[in-house]
């Protein structure tokens, strides 16, 4: 197998060898983390021979839950020693460049770094020369592929295959970064995606084969297996104004429990997170038992785990 990328900003980063090396290992850490009571479940035992010790920094300039927290919590598992970097209290405020608060953390002896940023692109500089192995955990409206890689995961293993399945991934697709890694990696098992939303939302660039688009969310949800749900990336939007209102995107796009009842699909609902409840998806459809959500928050865990052991694979 190919060595691991030194930065992974991209599932493109990723050949396939590799992305199914990650899905064995994360159903191993997975399988291990239930046979083991939750007091002797450490990874330790389990870990592979590192070229070095991970010591690693989650520098997260934009807001997370969860990513964040499942990186820690695999990096706890893996036994690896951790920092966190604080951006809002850090020398960054005092005009400090990205670059040379790189080179300070790495000088700390810190050789992996987690990294989030609200801009797109946000690894370039760094890609050519990096300072230390780095792992994209969401950059702008880029791509998000830890998040991509766990949801496959999710899929494989709550759907065995996907070859042949058509997959909906309902909302605010052009400004979701996790949108932008799942139309490249789950075409590669097989899987069809369908883009659905208002035209304000689709991707501005063509998003290659495999990938078709549909304006209706019913004849989505008929002619799909499972949907994926973005939230509306507010904050992402450089527009001052949506071209429709949000009880109008509602009405069209949000997933609610009673309505697939009603038209007789009840089928898997996956989400990122966070949610808009009452947005993209209704409280009783995220409190249903189509929800993945959360299942996809713990299989996160167990896939970070795999990507960092991945990335200081001794060989
Ligand atoms: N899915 C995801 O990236 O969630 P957080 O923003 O909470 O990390």
């Amino acid at each position: 197998m190919d060595r691991f990328p030194t930065v992974l900003e991209s599932v493109r980063d990723l050949n396939a060898e590799q992305i199914h090396w990650l899905l064995g290992r994360t159903q191993e850490f997975k399988k291990e983390s239930k046979t083991l009571s939750p007091q002797n479940f450490s990874a330790r035992g389990l870990c592979r021979e590192l070229r070095a010790p991970i010591v690693a920094c989650t520098f997260f300039a934009e807001h997370s839950t969860r990513t964040k927290l499942s990186f820690t919590r695999g990096l706890q598992l893996l036994g690896a020693e951790f920092l966190n970097f604080d951006s809002g209290t850090s020398s960054l405020k005092k005009g400090e460049s990205l670059r040379e608060t790189f080179y300070t953390i790495k000088a700390m002896g810190v050789n992996l770094l987690i990294f989030r940023c609200p801009v797109s692109f946000g690894l370039a500089p760094f890609k050519a020369q990096p300072p230390f192995s780095i792992i994209n955990a969401g950059d702008g409206k880029n791509e998000h592929p830890t998040q991509a890689l766990l949801d496959l995961f999710t899929m494989l293993e709550q759907e065995k295959d996907l070859k042949g399945k058509k997959i909906a991934i309902i909302g605010d697709i052009e400004h979701s970064r996790v949108s932008h890694s799942l139309i490249h990696l789950l075409p590669l098992f097989g899987a069809k995606v369908v883009l659905v939303g208002p035209r304000f939302f689709w991707p501005k660039n063509p998003p290659g084969p495999h990938v078709e688009f549909c304006e209706s969310r019913d004849e989505a949800i008929k002619k799909c297996d499972l949907l994926y749900l973005l939230r509306i990336q507010t904050e992402r939007h450089a527009e001052a104004e949506l071209p429709f209102s949000l009880p109008e995107y509602v009405k069209e796009f949000g997933v609610s429990y009673q309505h697939l009842k009603k038209i007789g699909r009840l089928i898997p609902l996956y989400s990122p997170g966070p949610a808009n409840i009452g947005v993209e998806i209704d409280e009783e459809a995220i409190q249903s038992e189509l929800f993945v959500g959360h299942t996809q928050v713990e299989n996160g865990v167990f896939m970070r785990m795999s990507i960092m052991e991945a990335m200081f694979l001794k060989g």
